[in-house]
């Protein structure tokens, strides 16, 4: 099967005073459509800059990333936010919603902004549990059930890759467990590729790969 997502020897480089810092040491990595991988590591690894280098947020210093065997790494702007926002869902730690917006309303905006068909937002949001959210601002909801709003709002433009940094981070280990659990379901069931950051190893039963992250440089262990 095609990889969705192959990273081809990735360096990353910060400048640190008179020095560098180099945080990402020559990483290659792939999924496939229909696979949940996971990378863990500790606190400062470089698992946060890799996953935005990922979702051509922040280019590497050098090598290749592949989204479907198309380079995005050397795009212009325009071009990665027009990827971004029709063929990658993010997930963050904390679920960033809009405080001002109902849960029936978080969707919507990226409908419009996106040039993907417009699915039904409603459902997806009932699909997760949430039909009882509909008509709540934000502030009402539990960490969990706002995780859950995040999946539904990363979805929504019905992308191929779903890109997910400390989905669990704010949450229990009960609640954790269930948010892996949806995003688990969901790259089954609709045949997505999957990347999930994260330091719990509680949930790496849930993935379909793991990989692991230290000093900068990544191993695949599972
Ligand atoms: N924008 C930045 N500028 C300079 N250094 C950064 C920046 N972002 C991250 N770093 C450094 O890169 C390293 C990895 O950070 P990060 O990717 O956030 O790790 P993790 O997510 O695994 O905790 C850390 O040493 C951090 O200080
Ligand atoms: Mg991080």
């Amino acid at each position: 099967m095609n990889n969705v997502l192959e990273l081809k020897n990735i360096i990353k480089n910060y400048p640190d005073g008179q020095q560098v810092n180099e945080v990402l040491k020559d990483i290659s990595f792939h999924v496939q459509s229909g696979e949940f991988a996971a990378i863990v590591g500790p606190s400062g690894a470089g698992k946060s800059t890799l996953l935005t280098i990922m979702g051509a947020l922040l280019s590497p210093s050098s090598g290749q990333v592949l989204l479907n065997n198309e380079d995005i790494s050397h795009l212009s702007k325009k071009q990665q936010t027009s990827i971004r926002l029709n063929n990658i869902g993010f997930i963050f730690q904390n679920s960033d919603l809009i405080p001002y917006l109902k849960i029936s309303e978080q969707l919507q905006f990226i409908q419009k902004i996106s040039s993907k068909p417009a699915i039904d937002a409603k459902e997806i949001l009932v699909k997760l549990g949430l039909e009882q959210r509909l008509s709540s601002y934000p502030r009402v909801l539990s960490g969990g059930e706002k995780q859950r709003v995040a999946i539904a709002r990363a979805l929504v433009n019905q992308p191929e890759l779903i890109l997910a940094d400390e989905p669990t981070a704010s949450l229990d280990s009960k609640r954790g467990r269930e948010v892996v659990q949806i995003i688990q379901q969901t790259v089954h069931e609709e045949n997505k590729a999957a990347v999930m950051v994260t330091h719990d190893e509680r949930v790496l039963d849930l993935v379909d790969s793991v990989w692991q992250i230290e000093d900068g440089k990544l191993k695949k262990v599972r």
